[in-house]
């Protein structure tokens, strides 16, 4: 039978002590939402004695009525447990150092007194009707007699589970399972275990503990947390999946989930990051994209699609890539490709690679579509020669074109409120007036600064006839000179060919 795990999500609390990262109250209650749409189990919303916009924010979340779980984390002092009460928490999270170098260096308690505050401390929290959750914090430098007795100290105090912190990421994923399952055997509590990345083992070390017994998983969505981070969210869940746990998360929001709190802490995500980065499901083209095209299986785990996760799978087309590879692909994707389209397909993927532009299957798509409905070179009517725009703070957007209408060298230049605007005044103006744009809409394909931007336009001559082109481009002033131009060789040709 599958063992079900339950995920206790921290992107609020350890998450939000990322250095730089300070979210507020708004911010924290869309992400509180979207961990309760994806089925976390439990919620740490914050460190309610942290400040006024801390409780404020923790008690707002725990009176949305959430299906998962509060939690308010908490110092063993009065002050912060009841701070965490009062934010109408489900769980108190209190935590105290046990480890010698944190006893020594900061709380400057004796072993046994640690023992009876927490003790005391269980009691309190459990007097109020509320579960609690302990924590010996850097319990991986701790000794593990001493740890045994103060979980078990508050075991008999009632505490609800055990929270086995690895403060400073120094576990390894065996002595990790080891301790576990030492602790494991020793205590009849849940236990919850807690792993910071500092040697990136926070997903490994995670895992190790599962399989020796632990039941709940401290994570954040993207990993983030203090230095190094936490365990991630997302790859925890997918790994437990793959090895046969459940748990209760709808893994298809889980890129969502990461996108969201991305653009809300203003973390950004690596692009190879495991499961949500922008990579995790795309492949360069050669052997593996070769095999992927048959069957993802072969260079994916499989057992992880894509789709699963709420993500897409690309295929980058490098500047490596050949001429056959290309049209695989497109031939796989339904396009029926002559050799002469083939060529200038496979030159402008190699000019943008050249540029250092990352060629999705869906820019490639973009770019074989304009170029399969071009107007072959002798037959336009217009062809551009050079372009040159200005554009600045203190400037007027200018456009210069020098190009060839019907057989004729002509230069042409207009201002416009903006580098586009003055080069699409300027193509009309090369055009004798003659035309005019009905109708532009420009699309960013793929993300980032040097997305493939995709150009329609329609334009319409003076006896009122239309046509619709586009181009595509990584510089968005000659992709909406393209588009028009495009649109007008076509309306040429139709002419011409009516006209015979
Ligand atoms: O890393 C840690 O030890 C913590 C505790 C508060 C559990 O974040
Ligand atoms: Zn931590």
């Amino acid at each position: 039978m599958e063992r079900e795990i339950s995920v206790f999500d921290t992107t609020l609390r350890d998450g939000e002590q990322t250095p730089g990262v300070s979210l507020p109250v708004g911010y924290k209650i869309q992400i509180a939402k979207q961990l309760d749409k994806l089925g976390v189990d439990i919620i740490e919303a914050g460190f309610p004695s942290a400040s006024k916009g801390e409780f404020e924010a923790v008690k707002e979340i725990a009176d949305l009525g959430l299906n998962a779980k509060i939690c308010g984390l908490a110092r063993m002092v009065k002050g912060d447990i009841d701070a965490a009460i009062k934010a109408d928490v489900d769980m108190v999270h209190i935590f105290i150092p046990t480890s010698k170098i944190q006893v020594e260096h900061t709380i400057k308690k004796s072993r046994e007194e640690i023992i009876d505050i927490s003790v005391e401390c269980v009691e309190y929290v459990k007097s109020h009707g509320v579960e609690c959750m302990f924590s010996a914090m850097d319990a991986t430098r701790t000794e593990m007699d001493y740890l045994k007795r103060i979980y078990k100290a508050v075991e008999e105090a009632g505490v609800d589970i055990v929270n086995v912190p690895d403060t400073v990421g120094i576990a390894t994923p065996f002595k990790f399972y080891d301790m576990i399952k030492e602790l494991r055997e020793h205590l009849k509590v849940p236990i919850d275990v807690h792993c910071h990345n500092d040697f990136g083992l926070a997903t490994a070390n995670t895992y190790a503990a599962v399989l020796a017994g632990a039941d709940e998983v401290q994570v954040t969505v993207n990993g983030i947390g203090e230095r190094a981070g936490n365990a991630a969210l997302e790859e925890v869940v997918a790994l437990l999946y793959a090895e046969g746990f459940k748990t209760n998360i709808r893994m298809e929001y889980l890129v969502e989930t990461s996108r969201l709190v991305e653009r809300l802490t203003g973390v950004r995500l690596p692009p190879n990051k495991p499961i949500v980065g922008e990579n995790a499901f795309s492949h360069e083209s050669g052997i593996h994209a070769h095999g992927v095209l048959k069957d993802a299986r072969t260079f994916e785990p499989g057992i992880i699609t894509p789709e699963m996760v709420g993500h897409k799978r690309r295929i980058v087309i490098g500047k490596h890539a050949g001429r056959h590879q290309i049209k695989k692909i497109l031939e796989d994707a339904g396009y029926v490709v002559d050799e002469e389209s083939l060529t200038k397909i496979v030159e402008k993927v190699k000019e943008l690679g050249d540029k250092g532009k990352k060629v999705t299957d869906l820019d490639l798509f973009t770019i074989a579509e304009v170029i399969l409905g071009e107007v072959r070179k002798e037959e336009r009517a217009v062809n551009i020669d050079e372009v040159t725009v200005i554009t600045g703070n203190k400037i007027t957007p200018t456009a210069v074109i020098n190009a060839e209408v019907m057989g004729k060298k002509k230069v042409t230049s207009a201002i416009g409120v903006g580098p586009v605007d003055a080069s699409l005044k300027a193509v009309t103006e090369l055009l004798g007036k003659k035309i005019r744009i009905t109708e532009f809409r420009m699309d960013a394909i793929t993300g980032g600064s040097d997305a493939l931007a995709d150009v329609y336009v329609t334009i319409e001559d003076e006896s009122g006839e239309t046509f619709t082109a586009r181009a595509a481009g990584t510089d968005i002033v000659m992709a909406s000179i393209d588009a028009v131009i495009n649109a007008v060789n076509y309306l040429m040709l139709k002419k011409k060919k009516g006209r015979r």
